[in-house]
């Protein structure tokens, strides 16, 4: 098939590399010329494993094209997918739909035979209702569809997600588009991906609620987290006792830092903010949202009892600044709100992460990059694990510090306890 994706960010950039390597024809469009012509030289602008290979390879083949045209790319494919950003907005908690609909116009230029028009950007439910109005101006309803699909990939393992989804949800209001997109995914419906078919609005909605559902299972083990370190508990043994009640599950039950990137955060605010305008309130997911609010606020109080008080001039090695291991993005990433705190209180910080320096960090006190694990280690009063890359998970700390007081604030549970006392050092988990 001939697809179009408009928007080469997280979600259009995996999407359409994924769909070329399934065989079909793929333009991803963006409007800035820089990404577009970098993507051609196969300069890629996300840290994503696996994704430099494909779109190589998809490039070469032919199978996968980039262009600024947004038009001219609209007119030759069959089906085309809106994967821009629906950021919050300014002193708002609603999704900021710019984007979302300026394509829509512009795709409503384009339309010279029938077309389906896929919403995979996260966006409100009724937003399809409107995107449908604002490209039946100018074209017949017959010769459009507009169907949402949204997308469930997780930054670090996104073309694994792709590849090999738990499902497929398709939104859509004529029963033709819906059979068009199940043939598309056929390839992953054979692989074992469940076909899930909706209304629009219900896949709008699955995928909020998604989000919303997942962001409430971690703040809930970080606040039995909480209770665990008051109560000698380690809450990885809680996570298993309870995760293995299948009705429960056991993902997305590991107990850590204040949930961040650039969705959890932002579509939880959002689904409120929906649900406010049809005067419903979603107390649970507002209490998520004030309880991961208030998470990093809890783990600087606890570090500040580890230090005993002392953190000025105190030197402290931070290990992992994005909001998880496997990417590069900062978006929400809880090390904003801990470095700059600890940097006001007088520390001296020296990070680390294997995805390099952040200009984040560029006009802060004493805050410095560390080109090597090693080097952010050496000399330093307290290591904080921030994030679970697996370079961090065989650390000799031994062997880069000659501190025999250095004490590890792990704060996502990669090590075990025990071992770190057997050699000497004090260690501090999370829920431990
Ligand atoms: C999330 C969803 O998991 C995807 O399904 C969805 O497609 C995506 O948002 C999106 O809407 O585009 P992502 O934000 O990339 O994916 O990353 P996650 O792996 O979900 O992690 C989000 C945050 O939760 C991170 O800060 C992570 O450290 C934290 N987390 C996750 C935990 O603290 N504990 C867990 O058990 C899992």
């Amino acid at each position: 098939m001939k697809l179009c994706m408009i928007g080469t960010g997280y979600v259009g950039l995996v999407s359409g590399v994924c769909f070329s390597d399934l065989g079909n024809d793929v333009i991803c469009v963006d409007k800035d010329i820089n990404k577009i012509n970098n993507l051609k030289k196969g300069i890629i602008p996300i840290y994503e494993p696996g994704l430099e290979e494909l779109v190589l390879k998809n490039y070469k083949n032919k199978r996968l094209n980039f262009s600024t045209n947004l038009r001219d790319s609209v007119k030759k494919s069959d089906i085309v997918f809106i994967c821009v950003g629906t950021p919050t907005k300014k002193n708002s908690n609603s999704a900021d739909l710019t984007q979302v609909f300026s394509a829509g116009k512009e795709i409503s230029k384009s339309i010279n035979k029938f077309k389906i028009i896929i919403n995979k950007s996260t966006v409100p439910v009724t937003t399809g209702d409107e995107l449908e109005k604002i490209i039946a101006k100018k074209v017949n309803k017959k010769y459009f569809s507009v169907v949402s699909n949204p997308e469930f990939l997780r930054e670090g393992e996104a073309i694994r997600d792709f590849i090999y989804p738990d499902r497929v949800v398709v939104g859509s209001n004529d029963k033709k588009s819906s059979k068009i997109l199940k043939n598309l995914y056929s390839p992953l419906i054979s692989k074992g991906a469940k076909f899930v078919s909706t209304n629009r609005r219900a896949a709008e909605l699955i995928k909020y609620a998604s989000n919303a559902f997942l962001a409430t299972k971690i703040s809930f083990i970080n606040e039995i987290a909480n209770l665990c370190e008051k109560t000698g508990i380690d809450v990885e043994d809680i996570s298993i006792g309870i995760g293995l009640d299948k009705r429960i599950g056991s993902r997305f039950l590991r107990a850590g830092p204040a949930y961040g990137g650039s969705c959890f955060p932002k579509d939880t605010k959002a689904i409120v903010s929906t649900a406010e305008k049809f005067k419903i309130n979603l107390s649970i997911i507002k209490s998520v949202i004030k309880s991961n609010n208030l998470r990093s606020h809890l783990l600087l109080k606890r570090l500040t009892l580890i230090m005993k008080n002392k953190i000025k001039n105190k030197k402290i090695s931070f290990l992992g600044v994005t909001f998880k291991a496997n990417t590069d993005d900062m978006r929400d990433s809880s090390s904003l709100e801990l470095i700059p705190y600890l940097s006001k209180k007088g520390a001296k910080i020296k990070y680390y992460d294997p995805t390099g320096y952040k200009k984040e960090f560029k006009n802060l006190k004493n805050v410095e990059f560390s080109t090597s694990i090693g080097e952010s280690i050496k000399g330093s009063d307290i290591v904080i694990i921030h994030t679970e890359w697996n370079d961090f998970k065989s650390i000799n700390f031994k062997k880069f510090s000659k501190n025999k007081k250095l004490i590890i604030y792990d704060m996502r549970n990669i090590f075990s306890s025990s071992k770190i006392k057997k050699i000497g050092f004090k260690y501090f988990g999370i829920g431990r």
